[in-house]
């Protein structure tokens, strides 16, 4: 189950890589369920801080471009890589943890506010910002 909270990357476990169109051998594995498989070891056997989820789903439309995996988050836009493979999977897990890791890092310096829409955060920063402060809006990986 897909925890409402916290990212999710969603992995396609039929891509192929090498966007080959006739019927792979059945014995033949699918790079894109080597790829979910691999992440998913991974963030079973690692500390995972971030809480980041995966979930394997069956084509995200992007099959041209496989293996594809799509990083979202409830309220935040979603973002969708290509061009993966089984040996991307740690790659892939800090893709997804770069938010949490981001915000983490920033806050030990500075103040840090999220909002989920670019003109609510303008606003915002408008409203506590003194003269001479400086601002840094900035879309994480998965932002609003
Ligand atoms: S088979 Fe993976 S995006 Fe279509």
């Amino acid at each position: 189950m897909v925890n409402d909270k916290r990212a999710c990357l969603h992995i396609c476990v039929t891509c192929r890589r090498d966007n080959r169109q006739s019927e792979p051998e059945a014995a033949e594995p699918v790079p894109g369920r080597l790829l979910h498989d691999a992440v998913a070891g991974l963030l079973d056997r690692g500390p995972n801080s971030s809480g980041l989820e995966v979930q394997p789903v069956i084509c995200l439309a992007n099959c041209d471009r496989g293996c594809s995996a799509i990083l979202s988050a409830p309220g935040k836009w979603a973002y969708m890589v290509g061009g993966l493979g089984p040996e991307h999977a740690a790659d892939v897990i800090a893709y997804g943890e770069a938010r949490a890791s981001l915000v983490r890092d920033v806050s030990a310096a500075c103040p840090v506010e999220e909002e989920n829409a670019f003109d609510a955060a303008v606003a915002r920063a408008a409203e506590v910002a003194r003269p001479g402060d400086a601002v840094l809006l900035f879309q994480p990986i998965v932002g609003g």
